[in-house]
């Protein structure tokens, strides 16, 4: 064994983007789309990761309303994962294609029940072929004692509803809600029955937030996560059904052969929908997931902030190299690359992206704000989060809370995924950062600014011409504040 021939490795911190001549005035002129898949573009590069102290509806909304997008993490049922997919589909649409519904007979405290069950504050009344009646609005309920009455006593009639063909386009949607100061617009087909739903709030928020991750239908985008063995294709159906615009197939050891064979089983079951698949930190494993059918490779073996893969085990590769590796074979192929774990701040996003990254997933950075699942709690005075490592022994333990008896976990084989008795992760804190849409601005922000400096004005040009210096560690104690009292 010659040690000197051993490649060296390096990670964000071992290099820094060089100033470059550049037209770009101003950090506005970037444009920082950057594509998750072939199909799905990201105006803002940052994909929030599928980690169950990160990666539920609430995020996948707000990352989404931000221009990135979130992966629901799968330690969960599928029934649940399948529901904060369609929570998220459906907290935004130009036509709810499937509005919530009330028969005129039912009692007003259950249309209450509904309303609060599905976060709506309407309801439309419908008869027993879908043709609407009327609607029941939560104001409707307000200062009545009685709410067992039918909700035909208290709906806005039939005649007072105003209704709009099933075909009906944006702007006059807009106008008619304006005009006739109405804050949902049910829409009928050529027999009148219910065929959607267009509602001010839907329409307002389109205007606020053009930038937002959407698919073809107004909804926002959602990734879902699944495994390689198990319940994984019955999973990914159900995911793709209820409207997951990607799955991202994801191991510690992306480069296993089970997983090569599951990412063309579930390529094959769910197409046109695309696989992301990981987590590899080399060439040959961005090119093999690639031959199997992955339209996408998350890069990271180790890099994650809750991970100790490297310490337990011994093995990963720095993420500045492993991204700037497997960039190059994808590149080949046009499949873009994720670069997952590892992001401090904006400026390993720019490093990550000069390397050849096209996005960033995010763990710990989310796992503080104010969307990520869990509560706020108190440790030594500060306000906090907790944030697990999906190897650690608590999300072992939540796994095989979901999978049932622990044996036949052990028997399947999933400890090689999560052992129990080795953890590959660990459980802690992470200080509160306000909302996701911050961390997303902070991160965007720091991207734009290393842009400007690379002479880039978009994500291919600055993979294209970053240029990167190594440096010591003096280095890299002069790129951080220092000699000054903080
Ligand atoms: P950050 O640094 O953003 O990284 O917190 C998030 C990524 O970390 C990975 N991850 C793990 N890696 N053991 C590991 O070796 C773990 O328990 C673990 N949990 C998460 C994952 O790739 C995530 O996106």
């Amino acid at each position: 064994m010659n040690i000197e021939s051993f490649p060296l490795a390096l990670s964000y911190d071992d290099v820094l983007l060089v100033p470059q001549r550049s037209p770009v005035a101003s950090r506005g002129d970037v444009d920082t789309t950057g594509h998750l898949t072939p199909r799905i573009a990201l105006r803002a590069p940052i994909v929030a990761a599928n980690m169950d102290t990160v990666t539920e509806a609430p995020m996948a909304i707000a990352i989404a309303r931000a221009g990135g997008i979130g992966v629901i993490h799968r330690f969960l049922t599928i029934d649940q994962q399948v529901s904060e997919v369609a929570r998220t589909k459906r907290a935004e649409a130009l036509v709810i294609d499937d509005p919530f519904t009330v028969r005129p007979d039912v009692p007003l405290q259950d249309a209450l029940d509904v309303m609060s069950v599905h976060g709506t504050g309407g309801l439309v009344v419908i008869d027993e072929d879908r043709r609407p009646l009327g609607m029941v609005t939560r104001r409707d309920t307000l200062l009545r004692d009685d709410l067992t009455i039918p909700v035909a006593t208290v709906m806005s009639p039939r005649e007072r509803l105003v209704v709009a063909p099933a075909d009906i386009d944006e702007d006059e949607a807009a106008v008619l809600l304006r005009d006739e100061r109405i804050e949902k617009l049910p829409l009928i087909d050529a027999d009148g029955r219910l065929a959607g739903l267009i509602t001010m709030r839907d329409l307002l928020q389109r205007k606020e937030r053009p930038t937002a991750t959407k698919d073809g239908r107004g909804r926002l985008s959602v990734a879902a996560a699944i495994g390689v063995r198990g319940d994984h294709l019955e999973r990914a159906r159900a995911l793709v059904d209820a409207g997951a615009d990607a799955l991202v197939l994801d191991i510690a050891h992306g480069h296993m052969e089970q997983a090569l064979e599951a990412v063309a089983a579930v390529s094959a079951l769910v197409a046109p929908v695309e696989v992301i698949a990981g987590n590899v930190a080399t060439a040959e494993g961005a090119r093999d997931l690639i031959a199997a059918g992955a339209k996408a490779i998350k890069v990271g073996v180790g890099p994650g902030s809750a991970c100790s893969t490297r310490v337990v085990a011994g093995v990963g590769v720095p993420q500045f190299t492993a991204v700037r590796e497997c960039a190059e074979a994808c590149r080949e192929h046009g499949i873009p690359v994720v670069a997952d774990g590892g992001i401090r701040a904006g400026g390993d996003v720019a490093k990550a992206i000069g390397a050849g990254a096209d996005t960033v997933m995010v763990g710990n950075l989310l796992a503080g704000s104010t969307e990520s699942p869990g509560t706020v709690v108190s440790r030594g005075g500060a306000r906090v989060k907790v944030f697990r490592g999906m190897a650690s022994a608590g999300a072992a333990a939540a796994r095989r809370a979901i999978d049932g008896d622990p044996q036949d976990a052990l028997a399947r084989g999933d400890q090689t995924e999560f052992s129990p008795i080795v953890p590959e992760g660990v459980e802690a804190v992470v200080p509160l950062r306000g909302s996701a849409a911050d961390v997303v601005g902070e991160l965007v922000g720091g991207l734009r600014s290393g842009m400007s400096y690379s002479n880039a004005t978009t994500i291919r040009e600055m993979q294209e011409r970053a240029r990167f210096v190594r440096i010591t560690s003096a280095g890299l104690r002069e790129s951080h504040p220092h000699d000054v009292t903080m």
